[in-house]
Formats: C-alpha cells, sequence, structure tokens
C-alpha cells in the first residue's frame, strides 16, 4: 500500500519530531493535538529544529519552507480521516489511548494504518478495540526522531504482513533502519533501557553518588552519548514512570519496581526537559 498523507495525534515530544522527518520526506501531515499550547510549542519546535538543521547544512532553506508548508495543526482527530496512516504519540497511558484508537477506526477511512508510537504497551491490545487489528501495528521511533536511525516495528498478533511491509519501507524511505520485535511489554528498547534509568535513579535516592557524579561514570566509562539521569530528563520522567509501570505490570517481576524517588518527582511535577527540571535543571524548558 502506498503511503502518502499521515496523521499524527499529539505533538509533544515525539509527535513533534515524527511529523518533523516525515514533512522533510515530502509527506502532507496534519499534526493534532488536544492542547492548543502544546500544539504552538510542537510547531515552534518543529520550526527550531529544522532551522538547526538549515544552520549544519544537512538541509536547505527552501526544503524547510517546504516541510513547514507541509504541516496543518489541527486540535481535533476527526481532521485524520482521509490519513493513508495515523501515528498516535499521546500520553503512555493505555486506557486514554485506547479511547483514541477506538475513535480513530471510527473516523479513518477503512484502508488507514493505525500505528502506535508507545514506548511499552500493547499492540494486540490496542487493535482489539479497532475493528482493524490487521492494519494496527506499532511504529516506535526514538528521541530525537531527526537524529535517531532506529525503528522499532512491533508486530500485534493480529497485524498482516502486508501492514507489516508497508511500515517497514516507510521507515527505510526515511533513511531509518527499521527493527522488527514481538509484541512483549517494553519491547526490547525499553525493557533493556529501562532498568539501567531505574537503577542509576536508586543510586541517587540511596546516595551512592551525586547526578552529575553517576552520569560521568556512564558517559566516560561505557561511552553513552549522555548519561542514564540526563536521558531519563530528556525522555520525561513522566514517561519513564510509565514504562516502568508497564513491564511492571506485564512481566510481573519485582525488579522492574519503579524507583520511589521516580514517582515523587513525577509527582512534584519535576519531569525533565520538558518542564524544565528533572535531575537538572534546564533554562530553555524545551
Ligand atoms: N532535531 C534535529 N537535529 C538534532 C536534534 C533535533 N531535535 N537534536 C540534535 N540534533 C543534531 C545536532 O544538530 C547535531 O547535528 P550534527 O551531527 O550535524 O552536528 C547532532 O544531532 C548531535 O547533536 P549535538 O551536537 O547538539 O549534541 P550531542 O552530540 O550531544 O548529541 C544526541 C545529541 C543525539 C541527543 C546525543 O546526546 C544522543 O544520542 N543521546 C542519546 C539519545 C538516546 O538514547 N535516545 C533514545 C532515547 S529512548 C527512546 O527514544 C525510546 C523510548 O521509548 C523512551
Ligand atoms: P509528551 O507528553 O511530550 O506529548 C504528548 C502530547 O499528546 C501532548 O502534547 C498532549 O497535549 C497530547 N495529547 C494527550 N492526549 C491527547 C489526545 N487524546 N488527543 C490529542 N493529543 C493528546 O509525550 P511524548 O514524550 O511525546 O510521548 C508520546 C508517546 O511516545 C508516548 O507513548 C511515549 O511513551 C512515546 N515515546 C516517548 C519517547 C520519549 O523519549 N519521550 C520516545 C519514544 C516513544
Amino acid at each position: 500500500m502506498k503511503v502518502e498523507r499521515i496523521a499524527v495525534v499529539g505533538g509533544g515530544t515525539m509527535g513533534n519530531g515524527i511529523a518533523h522527518v516525515f514533512a522533510l520526506h515530502g509527506h502532507p501531515i496534519t499534526l493534532i493535538d488536544s492542547d492548543p499550547g502544546a500544539l504552538r510549542k510542537g510547531m515552534e519546535a518543529i520550526q527550531r529544529n529544522l532551522e538547526r538543521q538549515v544552520g549544519k547544512g544537512t538541509v536547505s532553506a527552501a526544503d524547510r519552507d517546504a516541510a513547514l508548508a507541509l504541516i496543518e495543526p489541527q486540535d481535533g482527530l476527526e481532521s485524520a480521516h482521509a490519513a493513508d496512516l495515523v501515528i498516535e504519540a499521546i500520553v503512555e497511558d493505555e486506557e486514554v489511548k485506547a479511547d483514541v484508537f477506538r475513535t480513530l477506526d471510527s473516523i479513518v477511512q477503512p484502508q488507514g494504518i493505525l500505528a502506535s508510537n508507545t514506548s511499552s504497551i500493547s499492540i494486540t491490545r490496542l487493535g482489539a478495540v479497532t475493528s482493524r487489528p490487521d492494519q494496527t501495528i506499532g511504529m516506535h521511533f526514538m528521541n530525537p526522531v531527526p537524529v535517531m536511525k532506529l525503528v522499532e516495528v512491533i508486530r500485534g498478533y493480529e497485524t498482516s504482513d502486508e501492514t507489516h511491509a508497508t511500515i517497514t519501507q516507510l521507515a527505510e524511505s526515511l533513511g531509518k533502519t527499521p527493527v522488527t520485535v514481538r509484541d512483549y511489554p517494553g519491547f526490547v528498547s525499553n525493557r533493556v533501557l529501562m532498568p539501567m534509568i531505574n537503577e542509576a535513579i536508586y543510586c541517587v535516592m540511596e546516595g551512592v553518588a551525586e547526578p552529575e557524579a553517576i552520569d560521568t561514570v556512564m558517559k566516560l566509562g561505557m561511552s553513552h552519548p549522555m548519561g542514564p539521569l540526563t536521558l531519563a530528563d530528556f525522555i520525561g520522567l513522566d514517561v519513564c514512570l510509565a514504562i516502568l509501570e508497564v513491564l511492571q505490570d506485564g512481566l510481573g517481576d519485582p525488579k522492574y519496581r519503579p524507583c520511589p524517588l521516580l514517582r515523587q518527582m513525577v509527582a512534584a511535577g519535576r519531569l525533565g526537559r520538558k518542564t524544565g527540571r528533572g535531575f537538572f535543571e534546564y533554562g530553555d524548558g524545551a
């Protein structure tokens, strides 16, 4: 199936990156967010990140303008009706996502594919609330989307070979490398990454070392581009907590229990970069 028109639901950290990359590859995009302030911030982030690429000489000013002209911001799901593919990138909460999938199923043209950028939630269960589980799939981009090469492709129990082939080819057409995995909690990426981030937070809580020192150990000792606490702030502490809860509930092993300090920081609204404060402070609050 040929995918031209794309709707992205959620204009936050991931949704705006996904819209950015597809628009740069010539796809008309409807970027939908129910919060007008978030939609505005999402469009500003796209502009800023395209500008950064123009500054580096990796994108021309003409391509930046063409990409921006292809993105239409909208606040209602109805505007997704003509999409060949919808990529959902809203909050990591199964009930909220399932509601959106139910609504999208009733709105989007019958041949449209419904994808989720979820970090950990079952694609099989999201597909099961629709009349098109065969056309439901996980298309898990990594943050920052314009930079990271991986797309983790998650096949739900009923995902068809045709849907899988379409999404795999589409990811390749963006210059990304798709890797297909089965539908288990946290897939591969977050089943491996989140226990490390959680353990780093336990190190803070137990006073093993200061956040800066923990990050330096992992950056200089293990050649990680970012320390685990900077990465947690970058992902969003609310997102990290939601993923750990899915791992703990879905796999039933206490080794995934979220660190109490992580719960406390989320409760206090210290969500990382997006709120300007997490383990570290950020002047730009972007
Ligand atoms: N848009 C466009 N370009 C961007 C960008 C963005 N949002 N963010 C960074 N860049 C570009 C920079 O312009 C720069 O380009 P050049 O190579 O052409 O100079 C390049 O990316 C590197 O950026 P910087 O020089 O500013 O900084 P850096 O070298 O520290 O790299 C980083 C930044 C790429 C984010 C790097 O720190 C990194 O790889 N961090 C780890 C990221 C990671 O692990 N992501 C996965 C998170 S987990 C996830 O996504 C899954 C989940 O479900 C939670
Ligand atoms: P975010 O909090 O930055 O953005 C979510 C956006 O969705 C917000 O702007 C919010 O207003 C909007 N939204 C919420 N409910 C909505 C609804 N019903 N309809 C329309 N818009 C709605 O979140 P994020 O970090 O971009 O994460 C989005 C998804 O991507 C999550 O499933 C997350 O697990 C996944 N993910 C996150 C990362 C990351 O590093 N942050 C990486 C990969 C995948």
